[in-house]
């Protein structure tokens, strides 16, 4: 359950009625609720409860200052995977011992930052990054506490762009070397083993592709420990789906999935981390838009919203479903017709639904996109040059912009001019046309 519904014959974010926020921000506008958050994020605490374990929120699905003091004050962890979301983290008053570093390229620079202001774990995905970081950590007479992302050869069954953990992805060490790896790391000087880290991929609407990876690390920690290695931390990563509609979709609960974690790694004696994104904050979020126009096609119509795929990229991106509903309740048994609903940007990839059913809507009528807290407002841009999207946040009866919409001019002095370009006229001489 989320905290998005109609009262009174309007859709409200907790209790905040959205066109009150559309007249205040203006549309489109991201809007999180904090009640969602919140409940989300104790599901995984009640999940593990009983075993000693940190949630490490996946902040690239939602990065928000304001986000990320919510979760980090409820006790998160945080999972960051750069400099900027490392940053990010700290600046919200998370502290290093909660932060672990994910990520396939990270960079000398950002070892040593994050080294340098403290950090739980480097989760390492490579035997070339390990050195690297020993050599950094060395220079600066410290050791970086490590797990080894450990590339299980497992099939999440999920988008093919979002599916990490199979033999043919970029992502951690196969897991047939893992022990030559961890005996690689033992060596270094500036390297100290804690744990293994395992992420197999996103919006995972089955447990089993989990379990079996899950399986193999319990596996490969015996053998560690035999080898040697403190194994102290098992890092299952995030992944665990999230329904997209409010329908037919039941993917796994995060009691369900606590309570097979629990089971797979047993009596073994580690601390469990885990990495979720999504389940805490994609459906904590919607992205709330105008109508623009109702355009009559050859054969289709098209709803031409002020939201576009600069907005929210995943329809464009993964083909992804978001369920469109009007912030105004539509009558029951009203007539729905099949529209396909897109935005303005110059590109047909810029639709968001095709042939969806909707009630009627007139123009400058709301509607909200469902589900949209996660990989929404962070992957915005500012493509068409239409100002970056703001976010508001809800607690109860409040609400608050905690990211405003730049000017048009901020948008434009970001650019700056060079020298050379400084003095030429801003418009061509009749001379030289
Ligand atoms: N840990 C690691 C190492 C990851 O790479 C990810 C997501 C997560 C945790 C969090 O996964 P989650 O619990 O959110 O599924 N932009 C795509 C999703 C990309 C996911 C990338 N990695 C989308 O919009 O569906």
């Amino acid at each position: 359950m989320d905290h998005f519904l109609y009262k009174d014959g309007e859709l409200h974010a907790e209790d905040v009625p959205l066109r009150e926020i559309a007249v205040a921000v203006g549309t489109p506008f991201y809007c999180y609720s904090s009640a969602t958050l919140t409940r989300h994020f104790q599901l995984f605490e009640e999940a593990l409860s009983g075993r000693e374990h940190l949630i490490c929120f996946a902040i690239k699905s939602l990065s928000n200052q304001a986000i990320l003091r919510l979760l980090g004050a409820l006790g998160a962890g945080m999972d960051v995977v750069s400099g900027g979301e490392y940053r990010r983290a700290r600046a919200a008053g998370v502290p290093g011992e909660r932060i672990v570093f994910s990520g396939v390229g990270k960079t000398r620079v950002e070892m040593a930052y994050a080294l340098g202001q403290g950090i739980r774990q480097f989760n390492v995905e490579s035997a070339e990054e390990l050195a690297l970081l020993s050599q950094v950590a060395a220079s600066m007479g410290t050791r970086a506490p490590i797990t080894l992302r450990v590339n299980p050869d497992v099939d999440a069954r999920t988008h093919e762009k979002i599916a990490t953990g199979r033999k043919e992805d970029k992502f951690g060490v196969p897991i047939s070397r893992a022990r030559e790896i961890y005996a690689e790391a033992a060596a270094l000087p500036g390297i100290e083993v804690v744990g293994i880290d395992v992420h197999i991929g996103s919006q995972l609407t089955d447990l089993a592709p989990f379990e079996a990876a899950f399986t193999k690390i319990v596996e490969l920690t015996h053998l560690l420990r035999a080898d040697g290695h403190p194994i102290r931390r098992l890092d299952l990563g995030g992944g665990l789906g999230i329904p997209y509609t409010q329908s037919n979709e039941a993917p796994p609960l995060p009691l369900e999935y606590g309570a097979m974690i629990k089971r797979v790694v047993g009596d073994l004696d580690v601390e469990i981390e885990i990495e979720p994104g999504r389940l805490i904050s994609g459906n904590a979020g919607i992205l709330v838009a105008s109508v623009l126009y109702l355009k009559q096609g050859e054969g289709r119509d098209f709803l031409i919203l002020d939201a576009a795929m600069n907005d929210l990229i995943r329809p464009a991106m993964y083909g992804a479903h978001h369920d469109i509903i009007p912030v105004i309740e539509p009558a029951p048994g009203v007539a729905r017709a099949p529209v396909d609903i897109v935005g303005p940007v110059c590109e047909s990839g810029d639709t968001f639904a095709k042939q969806r059913a909707m009630p009627p809507l007139a123009p400058d009528a709301l509607v909200a996109f469902r589900s949209a807290g996660a990989y929404g407002a962070v992957m915005a841009s500012e493509y068409n040059s239409r100002p970056l999207v703001p976010e508001v946040l809800v607690h109860r009866d409040q609400y608050a912009v905690i990211r405003p919409r730049p000017s048009f001019d901020e948008m434009i002095n970001r650019d700056t001019l060079p020298p050379w370009l400084e003095t030429a006229p801003a418009t061509a001489s009749d001379e030289d046309g």
